[in-house]
Parts: C-alpha cells; sequence; structure tokens
C-alpha cells in the first residue's frame, strides 16, 4: 500500500526533507509527500503508512501538527507511523535524538499519537531570508548558544545521510493488515 509523507515547514526545509524521504521510499513503492495544511481531512486508510515531519519556531511546532493528530489519532495510532522534527537546536548532535531534543521529547510526552518510529533532524539556518525582527532574534539565540552570528550566511545542518537511513528504515515497516 502507499506511504504518505506530511510535512509542516515554514521556511522550506523541512518540505526538503520530506521530498527527499519521498523519492527514497518512490525508488520501491508508492508514496504521496504533501504539506500538512492540506491534509486535515484526507482519509488515511487510503495508505499503509504515515509519516509526519514539522519544524520549530520559536519554541513550538505548527498548531496544525497538534490538530491532525487529534483528528487521526486512531488510525495514526493503528497503523506503523513515523514522526521526525527538525530545528537548530539539533546541529549539536548530542541534541539530535527524540530522548535529548527537548521539543521532540516534550512533543511525543503529550500527545496520544504513538509513532512507532522517531527521528530529529539539524534544519537550515538562512539569515538573509529571514525578516529584521526574526534575523535579531535567532542571531541572539545563536549568540546565546555559541552558533553562527554572521547575518549574510546560509548555513544547512541537516545531516542527509541520517535522513536517508530514516527513509529506509521507514521502508522496512511491516504494513498491518
Ligand atoms: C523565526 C524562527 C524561529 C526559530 N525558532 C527556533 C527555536 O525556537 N528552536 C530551534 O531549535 N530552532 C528554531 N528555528 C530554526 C528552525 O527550526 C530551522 O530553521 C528549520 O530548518 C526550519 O524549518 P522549515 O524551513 O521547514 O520551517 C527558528 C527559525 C526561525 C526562522
Amino acid at each position: 500500500m502507499k506511504a504518505l509523507v506530511l510535512y509542516s515547514s515554514r521556511d522550506g526545509q523541512t518540505h526538503a526533507i520530506a521530498s527527499y524521504i519521498g523519492n527514497i521510499i518512490k525508488e520501491e513503492g508508492e508514496c504521496d509527500v504533501m504539506d500538512l495544511q492540506d491534509a486535515d481531512a484526507i482519509d488515511l486508510s487510503r495508505y499503509g503508512k504515515v509519516m509526519i515531519g514539522a519544524s520549530i519556531r520559536y519554541g513550538h511546532f505548527s498548531p496544525l501538527l497538534d490538530k491532525f493528530v487529534k483528528r487521526h489519532v486512531e488510525r495514526l495510532n493503528a497503523m506503523p507511523s513515523a514522526f521526525f522534527s527538525v530545528n537548530l537546536t539539533a546541529r549539536k548532535p548530542e541534541k539530535r535524538s527524540p530522548q535529548t531534543n527537548a521539543y521532540t521529547r516534550k512533543f511525543l510526552l503529550a500527545t496520544p499519537w504513538k509513532p512507532t518510529q522517531c527521528g530529529v533532524f539539524a534544519g537550515a539556518l538562512r539569515y538573509p531570508r529571514y525578516g529584521w525582527l526574526d534575523k535579531v532574534m535567532i542571531q541572539l539565540i545563536m549568540r546565546i548558544t555559541k552558533g553562527e552570528t554572521d547575518t549574510s550566511k546560509e548555513v544547512e545542518y541537516t545531516d542527509w545521510e541520517q535522513v536517508k537511513q530514516f527513509a529506509v528504515d521507514f521502508d522496512k515497516l511491516a504494513v498491518k493488515i
């Protein structure tokens, strides 16, 4: 059965990761990649497994994530599923697991969804694309956390090998019949 990869992305990195995962799945099978914004009323019974990826902005996932989970939790928990989060805290390898990444750990503790597989990926820092307030705020956070403070820079921290392994592991999850 077809796989579904949903993403919630503000600046495009989570979208890029979801598309990359979708392309790997499509090498062997079928997969739809869709923005969570367009998926609220989706019929999950058409899919054998589902993955949801979401990025962090000022400490929070998009409210769309909780909304979707609340609406579909029974079906999500009845099928193989995966969750991944994308944030800049995860640029530090020791903060790149569901247990050590505070946003991810907090989400998993609070949500009624019990994903079969979870991952945390480092996102991207793209100063030139941010509005002035976001630029100043992110620079402040980077200064505090000893990260990149040069606002002329764009840095992609995503470990694509880690993303690839996550997709391969998801591909191996057996579909429940
Ligand atoms: C305005 C803004 C706020 C952010 N807040 C956080 C944050 O609180 N914690 C964090 O680890 N990363 C934070 N980030 C980093 C994003 O999670 C990272 O850039 C990610 O790649 C964004 O994914 P997206 O492009 O799919 O939206 C923030 C980025 C921006 C632009």
